[in-house]
């Protein structure tokens, strides 16, 4: 099984665009996947219909296994399951922080829906929280859209600066670009400046896209009623190239 997040400190650069339309393309290629909704906007969720989990008390590593398996609801798509979102997530950060090892917790419990699930991926809110900092260390991969554009590459850099702190693992972070536009010189600029810098970054670039936009209407991933568009193309190619050997091989 594999634990992807899609992830960054910044808001509104593309995180759920990502995991829901990452998350159908996993399963329309043979993945089991669950879909896990971590930010209580909960975009995630309504993308795809469902409505706020039930509220679970999270006192313990058992608790919150248990309230999480309470609340998979199946989507509208075979073999793709969603955890969706809950207010009380905002009281993640507290509650992990009463146990102990509370920086591991996550990954224990994920490690629990092990046979039930290829792919795990979760849609994080922006931020660095003790939330964050769990999902950094259950995570195989953590997906981080860039716009090409100075402030989206500067939290970028200090997401990579936090890692180097924390000694975490830089390798797992798997920075693309987002909401790219083509006709735009800083964006042109920066997408020839950073990836040499990082040699994690995906090759697949996300496009400026109305139609990703227009989700919001139909409620559903891109790639469920648009095939042939350019987004959705650039979501599919993404998920071949993270499930290409290369982004595989340290799995
Ligand atoms: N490639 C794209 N082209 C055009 N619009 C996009 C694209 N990706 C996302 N958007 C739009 O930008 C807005 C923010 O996108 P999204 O919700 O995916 O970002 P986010 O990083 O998850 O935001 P938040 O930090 O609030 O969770 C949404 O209105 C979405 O429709
Ligand atoms: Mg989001």
């Amino acid at each position: 099984m594999k634990i992807i997040s899609s992830y960054s400190i910044k808001g509104g650069v593309g995180k759920t665009a990502l995991a829901v339309n990452l998350a159908f393309a996993f399963r329309e290629a043979g993945y089991r996947t669950l879909l896990m909704d971590l930010d209580p906007q909960g975009a995630a969720s309504f993308y795809f219909r469902i409505s706020g989990a039930e509220k679970f008390k999270m006192k313990d590593t058992k608790s919150v296994i248990d309230g999480l398996r309470r609340n998979i609801r199946e989507s509208d798509f075979p073999g793709l399951d969603i955890i969706p979102s809950n207010l009380g997530y905002r009281h993640f950060d507290i509650q992990l922080d009463a146990m102990t090892k509370s920086r591991k917790q996550l990954r224990k419990v994920l490690e629990k829906f092990t046979p039930d699930y290829d792919v795990i991926l979760m849609d994080c809110p922006p931020n660095i929280t003790l939330l964050s900092e769990n999902i950094f260390r259950a995570s195989d991969a953590i997906l981080v859209p860039v716009i090409p554009t100075v402030l989206s590459r500067r939290t970028f850099e200090q997401l990579l600066g936090f890692f180097q702190e924390e000694e975490l693992p830089s390798d797992i972070i798997r920075p693309f670009f987002s909401m790219v536009q083509k006709r735009n010189k800083m964006h042109r600029e920066i997408m020839v400046e950073l990836p040499p810098l990082h040699p994690g970054f995906l090759k697949t670039t996300i496009p400026f896209s109305v139609d990703v936009e227009k989700m919001g209407i139909h409620k559903m991933p891109l790639l469920a009623y648009s095939r042939a568009g350019e987004a959705s193309r650039a979501y599919r190619s993404l998920c071949n190239e993270i499930l290409s050997p290369r982004c595989s091989e340290n799995d």
